[in-house]
């Protein structure tokens, strides 16, 4: 029997010629920090369910946001933890909200970063749903679920976006999943003389279990019911494409997924279908189920989460939203 002459080893050889074929590469230019900003002064509250990570003032914000720059981050994406919470979410498009102070600090700090803000109502509603709850609250179907008045909730969204891009920000993301948000705010920045400024959609947002460390982090934890009623079913992946394709329409510029460890396939089904940039989101519990792992001693930090991070490169992501990315920076620059 005459022996094959095919071998794929022969490229696996050599750690030089391993590297030359690599078919997918992650670089810090791909990633995007998440912070959280909160009122006060050198205030870095650890989170706890979140090694590593800190509500922080604006200050330390600037600090550690300089120090992201310097290691080659161009991108941060912000969340605020407001003073007050109310059931018109008004800090969310406050002039002098937590969100628009801190994009005024840091553009004025660091002009070069990329400032993204999150947009959601959930952390400004007493409620800490995601959009307006109509009273009398209404469960329905008995399974705790709530009714969120969608289009009521549209005017506040929009108006929160383009009360970030007046105090400066780069990018908006909202991450509300409320259907047309996308729209409103494009027509409130066209309005608005904000044309420029790109929509960065939540477009694929699954109500995921993996978010519980992010609502201690952020005091986003709904009150009452659940956000099944606007998040996806994470058993769905043609309703993912049917809400990119509307979010593609009303005017997005990137879309994401999120989460995104357990949902490589519903990333490369989105890849397939659009020629825009695709976002993932290693959520807050992803994070840390591989931070708890490291601290354990039972896997190795830096390689879970590089090989994590290239499987949703692989799987045709072209940024990353991630908790390590400034850990990690140090690692990928050459
Ligand atoms: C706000 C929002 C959430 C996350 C990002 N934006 C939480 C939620 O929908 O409950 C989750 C991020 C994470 O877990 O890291 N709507």
């Amino acid at each position: 029997m005459a022996f094959p002459n095919t071998r794929p080893r022969r490229l696996r050889l050599h750690p030089g010629i391993r590297r030359m074929v690599r078919e997918t590469r992650l670089s810090v230019d791909a990633l995007i920090w998440p912070l959280f900003v909160t009122h006060g002064r050198q205030m870095r509250r650890p989170v706890p369910s979140m090694p590593g990570v800190f509500q922080l003032s604006i200050d330390e914000l600037v600090k550690d946001a300089r120090a992201a720059s310097k290691l080659g981050i161009l991108a941060v994406l912000l969340f605020g933890i407001p003073k007050k919470k109310d059931a018109r979410a008004s800090e969310a498009y406050a002039k002098s909200g937590i969100v628009q102070q801190a994009v005024r600090a840091l553009k004025n700090a660091l002009p070069d970063l990329v400032v993204i803000t999150d947009v959601c109502l959930c952390e400004y509603m007493s409620h800490g749903h995601c959009g307006v709850v109509l009273p009398p609250l209404k469960v329905r179907g008995g399974t705790g679920g709530c009714y969120v008045d969608n289009d009521a909730s549209l005017d506040l969204l929009a108006k929160t976006a383009l009360s970030h891009v007046v105090a400066g920000a780069d990018i908006v993301a909202p991450s509300d999943m409320m259907d047309g948000r996308v729209k409103a705010i494009r027509t409130a920045f066209d309005h608005g003389r904000f044309s420029h400024v790109p929509i960065m959609s939540y477009a694929v947002k699954y109500a995921s279990a993996f978010y519980g460390p992010f609502r201690e982090a952020a005091g986003s934890t709904p009150s009452f019911g659940d956000r099944k009623s606007y998040q996806m079913d994470s058993a769905n992946s043609r309703e993912a494409l049917r809400e990119v394709r509307l979010d593609l329409e009303e005017g997005a510029d990137f879309v994401m997924v999120k989460p995104a460890g357990p949902y490589l396939d519903v990333i490369a089904k989105v890849r397939a279908v659009t020629q825009l940039p695709v976002v993932a989101y290693q959520v807050s519990g992803e994070y840390s189920m591989l931070k708890a792992a490291a601290a354990r001693g039972w896997l190795e930090e830096k390689a879970i989460f590089l090989e994590s991070l290239i499987g949703m490169k692989r799987a045709g992501a072209d940024l990353i939203v991630t908790y390590a990315a400034r850990e990690l920076a140090q690692s990928l620059n050459p």
